[in-house]
C-alpha cells in the first residue's frame, strides 16, 4: 500500500508545486468553502493513480491546492463513504496522500442527524469524541509501520486547542455551535426512530456516515484533527420526519457560512 500512496503523491507533486499545511475534507452541502480558496491548481480524483472514484452526484470528486487565509491548503472537495461500496481502506486512502504530502492538521466537516434534543436544524456541533459503530475499521489488516501503530492511541480524537479556538470564534460571531459526540453508522439508509433512541443512550449528540475513518487513519499517523457537523435532521423522539435530501442539503448549505468562517479563522490563526 505504501507505494501505492506513494504513486499518487508523486502524481500529485508533478501536478503542483504548492505544499499544503492543512488538509481539508468538505461534506455533502459544505462545498462553499471552496470559494475562499485562492486556487492554485485542481485534480481530479480520477486522474490520481489508486484514488477511489467519488460516485456520489453531488460530489464533483476533485483535490483542490491553493491558499485559505494565506495558508498553503489541499481540500477534498467529494469524500467517499463506505455505503458508496468502498473499503475502508479506499475511504481513508486520501488521508494517507495528504499526509505524505506534508498536511500538518487536519479538518473535516460532515452532514449528521441530531440526536441531541437541544440541538435545532442547521446548528454547528465541533466534535470531542466519536462512538465507532462502523462495520469495518480502515487499520485492520497488515499494519505499515511507516505510517503509524499497531494500536494507535484514540484518548484525544479530536484537538483540544481547535475545538477551544473553534467554540469561542462561533461565540465571537453569533454563530451556533456546541461541542458533542458523533458516532459514525454505515448507511445508507436513514435511522429508524428505535434505532435513534439507542444512538442517544449510548452517548451520542450526533449521528452520520462518514469523518470517523478518516479520523482513524489521520490519528494513527498522529496529524491532529478538527472535525464539524452540521445539523440537518431531528433524529430525537417527536421530531423525526420522513427524510428528504433536499432538505439536508439546504440545512448544511444554510449553515455554510458559519462553517467556513470558523475553519478559515481556525487555520488562519494557527
Ligand atoms: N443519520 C445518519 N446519517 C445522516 C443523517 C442521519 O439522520 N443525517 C445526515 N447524515
Amino acid at each position: 500500500m505504501l507505494e501505492k500512496i506513494q504513486e499518487a503523491v508523486d502524481f500529485i507533486k508533478s501536478k503542483t508545486n504548492l505544499e499544503p499545511d492543512y488538509g481539508v475534507i468538505l461534506g455533502t452541502g459544505l462545498g462553499g468553502l471552496v470559494d475562499e480558496i485562492l486556487v492554485s491548481d485542481e485534480i481530479d480524483y480520477k486522474d490520481i493513480p489508486h484514488f477511489p472514484l467519488s460516485t456520489v452526484e453531488f460530489h464533483s470528486g476533485k483535490l483542490i491546492f491553493g491558499l485559505l487565509a494565506g495558508k498553503p491548503v489541499v481540500t477534498m472537495k467529494g469524500r467517499f463513504h463506505y455505503y458508496e461500496g468502498y473499503s475502508m481502506k479506499e475511504v481513508t486512502f486520501p488521508i494517507r496522500v495528504m499526509k505524505l504530502l506534508g498536511i500538518k492538521k487536519l479538518f473535516v466537516s460532515n452532514a449528521a442527524g441530531t440526536l441531541n434534543p437541544d440541538y435545532e436544524l442547521s446548528d454547528l456541533m465541533i466534535l470531542n469524541d466519536h462512538i465507532n459503530l462502523l462495520p469495518e475499521n480502515p487499520l485492520v489488516g497488515k499494519n505499515i509501520d511507516e505510517l503509524g501503530d499497531r494500536f494507535p492511541d484514540m484518548s484525544e480524537p479530536y484537538d483540544r486547542t481547535l475545538i477551544k479556538k473553534a467554540l469561542s470564534v462561533a461565540k465571537e460571531n453569533s454563530i451556533a455551535a456546541h461541542e458533542g459526540v458523533y458516532v459514525a453508522v454505515s448507511g445508507p439508509n436513514l435511522e429508524t426512530p428505535a434505532e435513534y433512541k439507542y444512538l442517544r443512550i449510548i452517548g451520542a449528540d450526533a449521528v452520520g456516515m462518514s469523518t470517523v475513518p478518516e479520523v482513524l487513519v489521520a490519528r494513527q499517523m498522529e496529524v491532529p484533527v478538527f472535525a464539524i457537523s452540521v445539523m440537518t435532521d431531528y433524529g430525537v423522539p417527536g421530531k423525526i420526519e420522513k427524510i428528504q435530501i433536499e432538505k439536508i442539503i439546504a440545512a448544511a448549505m444554510k449553515a455554510e457560512p458559519g462553517m467556513t468562517k470558523i475553519i478559515m479563522e481556525l487555520i488562519a490563526s494557527d
